[in-house]
């Protein structure tokens, strides 16, 4: 595991979009992994600028996003479907078509979550994969168990995950309570990994994490240690707390 200490979250973030810069330039025809979440917002805007200014072109770009709530509507601003579009597709030249994002409408999720893993399979796999961690240790929504899923699955969200994705609802009682998640070993299964964190509130997650010399299902981020290209970029506070 690579670990990059930047000084601030915009640091981080800028270093996160460039290393995605030089992948996309290397391969224009790239799988991305996509997370959402407060994290990789500024690698995002980042991303954006480099469009924009730059000319990064992401027209053959080809996206799977990680999870999404079960039972939201794509048009729900709270949904992964329109936080993506609202904070990066929107702003791109990429194919829309090319974005693919877990129906959590399906009326067969279960169907549906092996199509999923079929489908990234089909397009080649992931090249790069972008993960945040939660405070808890989760890694897309594989929250820790005593078991942790293998492909995309459905996943029912610990209290602590409700609360703190209840900040982006009116109430805490609208946020969904199960999610389709891909699973850690659709996670595994990307050439190329980094994982973002930032802030004091991350910092005993990443201590556990790069301290960690055991896998756990108790700390779903534990797995990457058996992944052998992961890069965790994280800002000093996240570091040192
Ligand atoms: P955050 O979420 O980026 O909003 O902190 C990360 C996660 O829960 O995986």
């Amino acid at each position: 595991m690579r670990v990059i200490v930047e000084k601030d979250y915009d640091t981080m973030s800028k270093v996160a979009a460039n290393i995605m810069k030089e992948e996309i330039n290397k391969n224009l025809s790239i799988v991305l992994g996509l997370a959402t979440g407060s994290t990789p917002v500024g690698m995002y805007k980042e991303l954006i600028r480099l469009h924009k200014e730059e000319g990064l072109d992401f027209s053959n770009v080809t996206t799977f996003n990680l999870d999404e709530y079960v039972g939201i509507d794509e048009e729900h601003p709270n949904s992964y479907h329109y936080f993506m579009k609202d904070i990066l597709f929107d702003h791109i030249n990429i194919n829309l078509e090319n974005t693919f994002i877990p129906n959590g409408k399906s009326k067969d999720l279960h169907g549906y979550c092996k199509q999923y893993d079929k489908l990234i399979k089909e397009k080649g796999g992931i090249d790069l994969q972008i993960l945040g961690i939660g405070e808890n240790g989760h890694i897309a929504f594989n929250e820790p168990d005593e078991e942790l899923n293998v492909g995309t699955s459905i996943v029912n969200l610990t209290e602590s995950t409700v609360e703190a994705n209840s900040r982006f609802f009116d109430s805490i009682d609208e946020v969904p309570k199960t999610a389709i998640t891909m699973g850690i070993g659709s996670i595994m299964k990307a050439k190329n990994i980094i994982l973002l964190a930032s802030g004091k509130n991350k910092s005993k997650v990443i201590k556990q994490l790069l301290k960690a010399d055991k896998i756990t299902t108790k700390l779903p981020a534990s797995m990457l240690l058996l992944h052998p290209n992961v890069t965790v970029i994280v800002d000093e506070e996240a570091y040192n707390g």
